[in-house]
């Protein structure tokens, strides 16, 4: 079985085909993060969306600490990030277009309509045997989205729904219609009170929609466990 864990706002922990996977790492300064820096071992990949300090978060800290670790993102993002630990060698810098081969598995940067710091933000979709994960980032809604359904499938989608910086709930909900996802899992919510979206809002606003995607909210800490192999 896969396992997906939330880590509090948009940070993840996914392991999937035996690997482990950090997304959007940020835990030092998260109030709703439910683990240390330190409790992430045995790191095969940090995925990043963007350059944000809540995305980025502790990537820095947590490839130093997983010395075998590589880090996954957007090319000068990926780079920046390398310099920073000062091996170049670790970074698997791509671009949005088709998906890049890593450790056995596909991972594909989609658009995300947002900004960042070091190169262009993404959203991003991690394909495995036992499923396919679509990280949003933090984004608007997007016509892309619908490709991001079309191409790549995702069995889950995590989608922002706080609002002020992302998606808020109504337009997280049609990007469910768009993406068509079997599970959808809200997240960028609750950590800060200018994140006003709530979980339950954005539920009920799919639930109406009747489409074919359950959604599931994650507490943090709380993991969810999958194979749709
Ligand atoms: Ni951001
Ligand atoms: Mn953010």
């Amino acid at each position: 079985m896969a396992k997906l864990t939330y880590l509090g706002h948009s940070a993840f922990l996914l392991e999937l085909d035996g690997k482990r996977i950090v997304i959007d790492p940020f835990i030092t300064g998260n109030p709703k993060a439910p683990v240390k820096v330190d409790d992430l071992k045995d790191i095969d990949l940090v995925v990043l969306t963007h350059g944000h300090g809540d995305h980025l978060g502790d990537a820095i800290q947590i490839l130093k600490n997983n010395p075998k670790a590589k880090v996954v993102a957007i090319f000068e993002l990926a780079n920046y990030v390398a310099e920073q630990i000062g091996d170049p060698g670790r970074a698997i810098g791509g671009n949005m277009g088709g998906p890049m081969l890593v450790d056995g598995l596909k991972i594909a940067l989609v658009p995300a309509t947002h900004s960042s710091p070091y190169g262009a933000p993404t959203g991003v979709v991690i394909m495995g045997e036992e499923g396919r994960v679509y990280h949003a980032g933090d984004t608007g809604i997007t016509m892309d989205m619908k490709l991001v359904g079309e191409i790549y499938k995702p069995h889950i989608a995590l989608l922002p729904i706080g609002g002020h910086f992302t998606m808020d709930p109504v337009e997280a909900a049609k990007a469910v219609e768009l993406i068509q996802p079997k599970v959808a899992i809200p997240m960028h919510w609750g950590t800060f009170p200018v994140l006003y979206g709530k979980p339950e809002e954005f539920k009920e606003l799919v639930e109406k929609k009747c489409l074919p995607t359950e959604v599931v909210i994650l507490q943090p800490g709380e993991t969810y466990e999958f194979s749709f192999k």
